[in-house]
């Protein structure tokens, strides 16, 4: 169906943070798959670790048990502090599980009506529940009746969250991306994530916290919320998990991890060996190559070189990030910059209309971030001069 605009382009082959297209013709991928391919292309980890589960097992069934995913669960409950994981195959149903979860807790407590807050300006998926809990009319539009029980907030504004919670007895968690990706780059202010916990304790809420884009090392940690030390009841996970195998997982600890039990939820394909394998690889060389580390540094420099190269340049209105995950907004929708960009042999995104995203895979090097600034900075400042 035609759900998709596509550019017209298509790449047949991939090495570290580079794609070749049909032609044969060489591209800078800066957005890894919208922040998917952390360890870039082909990278031998995951290749390796998929070639050898297939030739053992691809699939069997939750109905038995898993020790792929077995392995996987306890890696990322130690990496995450977190007490269980339940395994789903995307985003969005790893935020449809953290939603489930909120709500089976409060109809646990005798809730009768909960209601979850959100953020305006957020993005937490396409399914009937996430795209209702999504921030953006473009998204709902056509798809009414919505679900109910969100109630939304604007973003990194801790006073809208007092009035509504003071307005609304059956609140019973806060959903919240820690930057908001889809959204423009939005970074809260630094003190957002801890009221967000002080808030949350205050009232009896869970903490969710949407980092299917900012995690797996991405913004320089391994997840965004240990920016500020905002520990989270529920963490969602899914797109750099597993580097392109589909993945999605909803960490929960505390009480919030015993709440799912057996019959309350499930998936057919939701932690199979493949994807729990892939993942696993993803996980091991994230530590063994320092890419967390990487990400922050490489971040940090992309982040300067972009204020110094473009400081000055009538248009562009700021320009913000955390580790590798980097929004140039401009005063002007900038849709076409893409193509331009593409042309040029560079994979950029342009997201809430005016902010060209870059979310260029962890593994990227010096060079490679050197070359990303200098031709990216020369065509703004010549689209911005010539528009
Ligand atoms: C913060 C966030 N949540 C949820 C999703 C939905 O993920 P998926 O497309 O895998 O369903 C996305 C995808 O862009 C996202 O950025």
């Amino acid at each position: 169906m035609a759900t998709y605009r596509r550019l017209p382009v298509a790449f047949v082959r991939g090495e570290g943070v580079w794609l070749w297209d049909t032609d044969g013709r060489r591209y800078l991928d800066a957005l890894s798959g919208i922040a998917v391919c952390g360890l870039g292309h082909a990278h031998p980890a995951v290749r390796e670790a998929i070639c050898d589960q297939a030739g053992l097992l691809v699939h069997t069934s939750n109905l038995y048990r898993i020790p792929e995913q077995e392995r996987l669960g306890a890696m990322l409950t130690e990496m995450s502090g977190m007490d269980r994981v339940f395994f789903a195959n995307s985003g969005a149903e790893a935020n449809e599980a953290a939603i489930k979860l909120a709500r089976l807790s409060a109809h646990q407590r005798g809730l009768e009506n909960p209601a979850i807050l959100v953020a305006e300006n957020s993005f937490h998926g396409r399914t009937l529940a996430t795209l209702s809990a999504t921030g953006n009319r473009k998204v709902q539009a056509g798809f009414e009746p919505l679900v109910q029980g969100f109630v939304r907030v604007p973003y990194d504004d801790i006073a809208a969250i007092e009035t509504a919670a003071a307005n609304r007895p059956n609140i019973v968690a806060i959903l919240v991306e820690p930057i908001q990706g889809e959204g423009g780059i939005r970074i809260p202010t630094a003190d957002y994530g801890p009221k967000l916990r002080e808030l949350c304790d205050r009232h009896g809420w869970l903490l969710i916290c949407d980092e299917i884009q900012t995690g797996m090392g991405r913004t320089g940690r391994l997840f965004a919320h240990e920016h500020h030390g905002t520990a989270p009841d529920v963490v969602t996970l899914a797109k750099g998990l597993a580097n392109g195998v589909p993945i999605g997982a909803c960490l929960a600890r505390g009480a919030a991890a015993e709440v799912l039990g057996p019959g309350s939820h499930g998936s057919t394909f939701g932690g199979n060996p493949l994807a729990c394998r892939a993942a696993r690889a993803v996980l091991e060389t994230i530590f063994a190559e320092d890419l967390i580390g990487n990400a922050a540094e490489q971040g940090a420099y992309l982040l300067t070189g972009f204020r110094e190269a473009l400081s000055g340049v009538r248009g562009v209105i700021d320009i913000r990030g955390q580790g590798l995950m980097l929004g140039i907004e401009l005063d002007r929708p900038c849709a076409d910059l893409v193509g331009l960009a593409l042309d040029a042999g560079l994979l950029i995104n342009v997201t809430a209309e005016r902010v060209v995203r870059l979310l260029p895979p962890l593994i990227l090097t010096r060079p490679e971030a050197e070359q990303l600034l200098q031709e990216l900075a020369g065509l703004i400042e010549r689209y911005l001069g010539a528009a």
